[in-house]
């Protein structure tokens, strides 16, 4: 089974750029025509939130429009800069969606590998949550099927990560989700997006990454006082194969046309 992970699309209305400076459409058009091109073709692709830049309906109609190129099924979840409710209606016709609520949920029938999403995202807010309501939820979700290999979906990484912006707005409350995800060892993976940037990290018994953005990379500075700001780096996605005698391998998948090929040497 092949998982891909687009994240961080920040789609604008058809025409607009993002920050007034990136074709954040365009490069998401790029990252799906990616996509439909690899052999094998994903199974899956899921998209880990900040779909689109400011909730707007227009916003998400252009998405749509964008998405309906896409070969394979899509699993979504929403991140800050979505509007869960504008999200919820410009997705009514996802059958795996919850029509309230939180968009937590478990999508099993794309192959071995079981999906679980967690809607960790605070409305009206840039930090994430893994409040006690989401972390019961989540405790019952994965102990209905405990052998399945599982990856975890959520929007906003769970950690500090060292970057001293992004941790402003990281998931609080990370040690209760890692206190549940260790009592669960089919969790092969946990998924994010938020951060713009691939990182990986030992958390809760099993691995954490984060995506990269399909649009802008949010820079990597560590010093502590370090000013925010982002580059237009080359545009990357995650590809998770499920190999059953080997686990879960991830792929880090540069999008873009690039020198070569050169005889393997
Ligand atoms: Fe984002």
């Amino acid at each position: 089974m092949l998982i891909a992970q687009l994240s961080d699309p920040h789609v604008r209305p058809e025409g607009m750029l993002y920050q007034d400076v990136v074709d954040s459409n365009a490069m998401l058009a790029t990252a799906i025509a990616h996509l439909n091109g690899l052999d094998p073709r994903p199974d899956v692709v899921l998209l880990s939130g900040d779909l689109v830049d400011k909730g707007e309906v227009a916003e998400y109609a252009n998405l749509r429009n964008l998405l309906a190129k896409l070969a394979m099924p899509a699993l979504v979840i929403p991140g800050n800069h979505d509007d869960r409710e504008a999200f919820r209606r410009a997705f009514a016709d996802q059958a795996y969606l919850p029509r309230s609520g939180p968009m937590h949920y478990v999508a099993g029938g794309h192959g071995a590998v079981r999906v679980v999403a967690l809607d960790v995202t605070v409305p009206g807010l840039h930090h994430g949550d893994a409040d006690e309501a989401s972390m019961l939820w989540l405790d019952g979700a994965l102990s209905a099927e405990p052998q399945r290999p599982t990856i975890l979906m959520m929007h906003q990484p769970p950690f500090d990560c060292g970057v001293p912006y992004l941790d402003l707005y990281h998931c609080r409350n990370g040690e209760r989700l890692a206190k549940v995800v260790a009592r669960h060892p089919a969790v092969e993976r946990i998924v994010c997006g938020h951060v713009h940037r691939f990182m990986q990290l030992r958390f809760g018994g099993t691995v954490l990454c984060t995506a990269p953005s399909t649009t802008t990379a949010i820079a990597l500075r560590l010093k502590p006082d370090a000013e925010p700001v982002s580059h237009v780096e080359p545009p990357a996605c995650l590809l998770h194969h499920w190999r059953p005698d080997v686990g879960l391998v991830t792929h880090f998948s540069p999008i873009g046309s690039f020198p070569g090929p050169y005889p393997f040497a």
